[in-house]
């Protein structure tokens, strides 16, 4: 029952006679085309044989050498591997991106032929799921990923603890060192290469210096090892005063002669332990972290410092745009923290090194329930850009409560920037496209645990699923992806399909609902937990998360005539849609303009009606979600079919003590009853 958990949507169960493809002809051997151990193609061949004896019950033969054998084969290759042995016919290189794969599936043979080594491991992963998803025809396709950079970030502490990881201890780090047994890592590089991620940032952006360490830098080498033949890249978040704190300098100031010579040296070492090393992640006058300010230097000088260490390797900078000042003045109603990374970011556009990126999360905030795109996707054309997205539920619920996010990212992913006047879809900007960027792409906030499920919620890992396939193509839809992923963890069965899908894409727009709706944030307690409705923490504090709530209204104003000017961020078009209310949609009112509860919405309800409405709605849905799964307890294993259900009670409870205190809190503030009389004085 442990490895339905821990092999996630990689299971492979038996698929049922009845399920499987007609036109499946599967060859009579397995040949990848490489003797290293390490080496993804090696690990693609092994990955094939394990699969097919586990979902069809045949073992292949596996080999390494072409005249080892002569028979149909399922052949995995890279591309430079494949041609130089001969074989002209499969015409693929052209058209292959990095990472790319081609998987032709024809008259018995199954080719897959990857650009890098990575790529043809993806390209197994690709064919494998075909058959474990019971989906499976000839085919002939080429699959490029949209941008080069897919990441994950975990937020692991070298105590053990995980920074906002709600599925226990961390599998990287103990006792301030790496444990020896790093097999959940190499478990873990399996997931993330079956949806295509090829870099992984083990530490947490709130780094500790220790980690630079020669045992941590071995320790560092050995969590590389563990993850290389999958093809996923390790690298790390940077402590910005390392130089004085672990180094015993004097000074961390960047532009310092003993300061640089510090850090070029610990790169070497480094490298020299892990000589395919992504690179750096740095989080600097952020949130209390040191970084170049203090010395009056600039972010693009503090950046530059890592980038010009990492460059000689080959190594990327992923520098965080979530610097803000956390200490801002509630009482001054110009005050916004979501002008902060424009302001910092916008004037140092053009002055970052080629292997910098810059790291911006999805909104202006924090991983709200609903937020508008960071105008900073706009601001900065001449830097490489990456959008930092959470897979970890920190506003959502701690994976307490079912919340499919994809649908959640698409309104980012796909919103229109119109820059310059011109289509500047945010997946276009970070994939390089829309400004001839060379790198950028995603970065994931995971946090996965020593927990069996990985997430601490078999339901949850949908999440992660859908996060690696949409770095690869964000055009795909959510849905299709859910099914995909349930189709793989839960099997085929319609009803199995139906339940999962239908309560998935339900859960966020209830959660929304439930929690903060309307654009006002997720309404959650902000100081210390992010858990549990507190729309009273939401004001009056220093960290500028603010709802600007009283007695008539609601909602902050952001417009540049009478606010704190944010919308002005935006390009032309659309910063004159968020100036007015009238044309900024209901979902995002809130957000960008303060309005008395009486505002009529464009649904022509009130304000602090649809509020009550939508807070009713909300967990009135999510009353349906252990009902719903209550249909499936003879079609999912009692373990999985256990956890799930406690978790949906649980989630269908809480979200009646959401609803009550939301509601009862504005009630309270606006005197104002409810229309429908479930509000109002008892
Ligand atoms: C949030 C989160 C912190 C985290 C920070 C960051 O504020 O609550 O735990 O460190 O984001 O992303 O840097």
């Amino acid at each position: 029952a442990i490895e339905n958990g821990i092999n996630g949507w990689l299971r492979y169960a038996p698929l049922p006679a009845h399920q499987r493809p007609s036109n499946l002809r599967l060859p009579g051997a397995i040949m990848a085309l490489s003797n290293n151990k390490t080496s993804p193609v090696y690990t693609a061949g092994q990955e094939l044989q394990a699969g097919i004896k586990s979902i069809l019950n045949q073992t292949l033969p596996l080999y390494h050498e072409p005249d080892e054998w002569l028979g149909s084969t399922i052949l995995v290759a890279t591309t430079g591997e494949f041609y130089g042995r001969q074989n002209g016919d499969v015409k693929a290189s052209a058209t292959l991106a990095d990472d790319g794969y081609l998987l032709r599936v024809r008259a018995g043979n199954v080719v897959i032929l990857g650009q890098t080594e990575r790529g043809a491991l993806y390209g197994a992963f690709d064919y494998l799921s075909r058959i474990a998803q019971g989906r499976f025809s000839d085919a002939d396709l080429v699959s490029n990923p949209d941008a080069p950079i897919r990441w994950v970030n975990q937020w692991d502490n070298m105590d053990g603890s995980i920074e906002r990881g709600y599925a226990g201890p961390s599998i990287f780090f103990s006792n301030n060192a790496i444990p020896k047994n790093l097999n959940r890592v190499t478990q873990y590089a399996r997931l993330l290469a079956s949806i295509g991620i090829n870099g992984i940032i083990v530490n947490n952006v709130n780094a500790n210096a220790n980690l630079l360490t020669d045992a941590n830098i071995d320790g560092l080498g050995r969590i590389a090892d563990a993850m290389r033949p999958y093809g996923v890249q390790v690298g790390i978040s940077l402590n910005f005063a390392s130089p004085q704190t672990l180094g015993g300098l004097s000074t961390f100031d960047p532009l310092d002669a003993k300061v640089i010579s510090w850090w070029t040296d610990k790169t070497k070492r480094l490298y020299k332990r892990i000589p395919d090393m992504a690179g750096y992640l740095v989080k600097a006058n952020s949130e209390g972290q040191p970084g170049p300010l203090t010395y009056n230097r600039t972010l693009a000088d503090g950046a530059n410092l890592f980038a010009k260490a990492v460059q000689p390797h080959g190594g990327i900078v992923m520098f965080r745009a979530f610097v803000y000042d956390n200490h801002i003045n509630p009482a001054d109603l110009k005050a916004d923290r979501a002008n902060h990374a424009v302001e910092f970011f916008k004037e140092l556009d053009g002055q970052f090194m080629d292997n910098v990126v810059v790291q911006i999360k999805y909104g202006p905030i924090d991983f709200q329930v609903r937020e508008p795109a960071s105008p900073l996707f706009a601001n900065i054309p001449q830097t490489n850009t990456a959008i930092e997205l959470q897979i970890t539920q920190e506003y959502l619920g701690h994976q307490d409560h079912l919340v499919y996010i994809a649908p959640l990212w698409k309104t980012i992913l796909d919103f229109d920037l119109r820059a310059d006047d011109q289509p500047s879809l945010v997946r276009d900007v970070i994939a390089g496209r829309r400004f001839s960027n060379k790198h950028g792409g995603y970065a994931g906030v995971v946090n996965v645990g020593t927990n069996t499920t990985w997430l601490g919620s078999h339901l949850a890992m949908s999440n992660l699923y859908a996060f690696g396939r949409l770095a690869w193509d964000p055009t795909q839809d959510s849905q299709v992806l859910l099914e995909d992923w349930t189709r793989l963890t839960f099997g085929s069965d319609p009803l199995v399909l139906g339940v999962i899908t239908e309560i998935s894409m339900a859960s966020w727009p209830a959660y929304e609902n439930y929690t903060g709706n309307l654009g006002i944030q997720t309404l959650t307690d902000i100081l210390y937990t992010h858990y549990g409705p507190n729309p009273a923490s939401q004001d009056n504090n220093g960290w500028g998360q603010w709802t600007r709530a009283d007695r008539y209204g609601i909602g902050m104003d952001r417009t540049v005539s009478t606010g704190t000017g944010f919308s002005g961020q935006y390009p032309a078009e659309v910063a004159e849609k968020f100036e007015s209310i009238e044309t900024t949609p209901d979902d995002l009112l809130l957000w960008f303009h303060h309005v008395n509860y009486t505002h009529i919405l464009k649904s022509g309800k009130s304000v602090i009606q649809h509020f009550y409405d939508a807070h009713y709605d909300g967990a009135k849905t999510a009353q349906t979600f252990p009902i719903a799964w209550e249909s499936l307890r003879k079609k999912v294993d009692t373990d999985r079919f256990n956890e799930v259900l406690f978790r949906l009670r649980y989630q269908a409870g809480h979200s009646i003590v959401w609803r009550d205190s939301i509601c009862q809190f504005y009630y309270n503030l606006s005197g104002i009853p409810d229309a429908a009389g479930r509000v109002g004085k008892h």
